[in-house]
């Protein structure tokens, strides 16, 4: 069911240092900050050539990202995201198949205009798993 890779993304306590670190220690192209208050938080785009690394920082009061660097000050791996390429049809089976849906099971649009969903981490191997509809060609 899952495809491609499309991120990594990783919560850091300084985006500014973070994204300066990716852009001049490890010489990646990285975009501008880019505010995502419907998911609280920032996120900067690393650009690699075969995939994504994404930069989150807490944006508002209630950024999902705050407790997760609060138990991890130094920042680390936030979620993986897969896509798919049915974003209802992939929620439908997991949930036929007992895994958990983060929140009320639908969709959000996510950081690159696509609908995606959360999956609890107790049943993915302690690993924040995000889904993510594939581009339908338009
Ligand atoms: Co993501």
């Amino acid at each position: 069911m899952i495809g491609r890779f499309n991120h990594v993304a990783i919560a850091v306590p300084d985006l500014e240092v973070a994204t300066k670190t990716y852009r001049d220690v490890l010489g990646a192209k990285v975009s501008a900050p880019q505010h995502e208050p419907d998911h609280g938080v920032t996120v900067v785009f690393v650009e690699l050539p075969n995939t994504k690394v994404e930069l989150l920082y807490p944006l508002g009061e209630n950024s999902p990202i705050q407790g997760f660097l609060d138990k991890n000050p130094s920042g680390g791996i936030h979620h993986v995201c897969y896509e798919v390429e049915n974003i209802y049809e992939a929620r439908d089976r997991l949930k036929a198949m007992g895994a958990r849906v983060i929140g009320n099971g639908e969709p959000k649009i996510g950081a690159h205009g696509n609908p995606v969903l959360f999956l609890h981490p107790k049943d993915f191997f302690g690993t924040l798993v995000e889904l993510e509809q594939a581009k339908t060609a338009a």
